[in-house]
């Protein structure tokens, strides 16, 4: 089996897969709660957090799945894209590991981890059209098999997530957003403003979002927030123009692709509403729409030790002097 650690960002979590793919073992810290009051994540405080969280998170993991460290075959950590020091955390201490067990480590990119996590469960990794969409990334990618991505397009400015966080900044929500405007967006007319949906015809597999935030933006001072109908309203609208885009250029691009398959991730793929809109779109075009569990969705670590198992499969390696890297590319991965 194989253990993996991921601290990108602000979540703390380790977690274990066996060689078949399955998670025997996934514990997380979450650090919402910390970084809430500040609106955002602080990267001081978050790799100061992961240092303490890490060590009882790694000795829970081995518990719950009734491993010992000498069992596991190889150390795998986040080592990017994500904050640097917040990376490093991980990093070093798989890379501690794996040289005291004296076995393998594996780099795994975050991107990866999302993209390839909808298949867990499912066996291994088939062809599939792969979207991801979290905090910090929209991309649009053909996944031929493990390691052999294709970017067909990404956001021109806010990541689906990102433009989700912001907008229920200006409207008095907390971070994160996404689910906030889920939540509050039940029961609201997804009709009652018409923000725009992105378009370009140069690109038709890009995404932006900075032209819904500034029609929000603009909408605010006209409008009664107060009003809990105006809220849900406002919210069901906000999402929907998030989630259309995504969902239309999706579909374009598996169809012109010959792809059945279309597999959805990031923790903007735990909205229900994207979920019933793909499950519709789908069947109505006869491709297969597949998510990960929703606590696979956001930032965990059982996504990058099924990652790992799968690249260790396909007789990919990193050395132990790879570097972490804020801004590591998926299809350079
Ligand atoms: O993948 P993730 O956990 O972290 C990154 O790698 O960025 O994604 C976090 C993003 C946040 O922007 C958050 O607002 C969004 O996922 N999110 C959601 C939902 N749950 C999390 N967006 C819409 N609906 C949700 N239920
Ligand atoms: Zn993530």
């Amino acid at each position: 089996m194989f253990l993996a650690l991921e601290t990108s960002c602000d979540e703390t979590a380790a977690a274990l897969c066996s060689l078949e793919g399955h998670i025997l073992g996934s514990r997380l810290h979450s650090q919402i709660a910390i970084h809430r009051q500040y609106g955002g994540v602080v990267p001081e405080v978050a790799s100061r957090n992961h240092i303490t969280k890490l060590r009882p998170l790694v000795e829970a993991v081995l518990d719950e799945a009734g491993v010992c460290l000498s069992e596991v075959q190889a150390f795998a950590a986040t080592c990017g894209p994500g904050l640097v020091s917040s990376l490093l955390m991980g990093a070093s201490m798989a890379k501690a590991l794996a040289v005291a067990q004296n076995k393998p480590f594996l780099a795994i990119n975050h991107m990866e981890a999302h993209l390839l996590s909808p298949f867990i469960g499912r066996g291994g990794v088939t062809p599939a059209l792969g979207l991801i969409v979290s905090g910090g990334h929209t991309l649009l990618v053909t996944l031929h098999g493990t390691g052999q991505y294709e970017l067909l397009g990404s956001t021109r400015d806010d990541a689906a997530g990102e433009a989700l966080d912001k907008i229920a900044r200006m409207i008095g929500l907390p971070y994160p957003g996404g689910p906030e405007i889920e939540r509050a967006a039940r029961g609201g007319n997804p009709q009652a403003f018409d923000f725009p949906r992105s378009r370009f015809a140069d690109a038709p597999f890009d995404f932006s979002y900075s032209g819904l935030k500034t029609s929000v933006l603009y909408e605010l001072p006209k409008i009664d927030l107060k009003n809990p109908a105006t809220l849900a309203d406002l919210c069901a609208s906000v999402q929907d123009a998030v989630i259309d885009p995504l969902i239309d250029k999706a579909i374009l691009a598996a169809r012109q692709s010959g792809q059945q398959v279309i597999a959805i991730s990031g923790g903007v793929s735990c909205n229900q509403r994207l979920r019933q809109k793909f499950f519709e779109a789908g069947a109505a075009h006869g491709i297969m729409a597949i998510f990960a569990a929703p606590h696979l969705c956001t930032d965990n670590a059982g996504m990058v030790a099924y990652t790992a198992v799968q690249r260790f499969k396909a007789g990919l390696r990193s050395p132990l002097a790879q570097e972490v890297d804020p801004n590591w590319s998926l299809v350079a991965a």
